[in-house]
């Protein structure tokens, strides 16, 4: 298939500019509600991004666990790439694409860990092959083989058969929104989009960006 010719109209929604004065975190919530609400498989992912101590950008996608004012829960291993990365370069990017609704929010903010009384709170609701895989896994690290990742599970469920407590290298952590762009497609590409910036005082201003 010829991908130039792979084309849409997006139509479905708009962004009024009665937002400019609204708060984002609870324009963000409405509108990842609706998505969830749509049934979407995987609602609550994102593309996070991060950037190594040398520059490099990074991005893979994590789940969105809890959403608190204008923090952004997610949970991982914290020796993983992305881990490392952020305990040199706290700076990350969260990209979230709703694709049935026509929408695309971008958020930048730093990241930190959240107190390890909330992860173990966590760790311990997951279920049991969770709790394992995240022991057994050192995320990001080579294997020689498949069967010894699964060798290595085995190991940990048959040490912990009811349960595991958390690792010290798995956790969560807040990424704190200081700049969230909520984009709505519409006809033309004349698309919408309104960019919130965090300022010094703790209050947003927002502006409408051309598409
Ligand atoms: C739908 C989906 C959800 C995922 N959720 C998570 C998650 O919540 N936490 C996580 O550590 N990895 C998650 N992953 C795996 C990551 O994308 C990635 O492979 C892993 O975290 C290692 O990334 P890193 O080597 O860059 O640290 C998910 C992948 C997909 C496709």
């Amino acid at each position: 298939m010829a991908l130039h010719d792979d084309r849409k109209e997006y139509v479905k929604g708009s962004l009024d500019d009665r937002w400019l004065n609204a708060d984002p975190m609870t324009q963000f919530a409405a509108w990842l509600e609706e998505y969830l609400a749509s049934g979407a498989d995987d609602a609550t992912a994102f593309a996070l991004s991060t950037v190594s101590a040398e520059g490099q950008p990074d991005a893979r996608i994590v789940l969105l666990k809890e959403l608190r004012g204008r923090d952004l829960v997610f949970f991982t291993n914290y020796a993983s790439k992305k881990g490392r990365d952020l305990a040199k370069n706290p700076s990350a990017h969260a990209l979230f694409f709703w694709p049935s609704l026509e929408r695309q929010v971008r958020i930048c903010g730093l990241v930190r860990r959240i107190p390890a009384h909330e992860s173990d709170a966590y760790f311990a609701s997951r279920p049991l092959g969770s709790q394992w895989g995240a022991v057994a896994s050192s995320q990001s690290q080579p294997i020689t083989s498949r069967a010894d990742m699964e060798v290595q599970w085995a190991k940990v469920q048959q040490a912990n058969p009811n349960g595991v407590a958390r690792p010290k290298h798995w956790g969560g952590y807040a990424l704190s929104v200081d700049r969230i762009e909520f984009w709505q497609g519409r006809a033309s590409r004349l698309h919408d989009r309104i960019q919130f910036n965090l300022s010094a005082n703790d209050t947003w201003t927002a502006q409408r960006l051309q598409p």
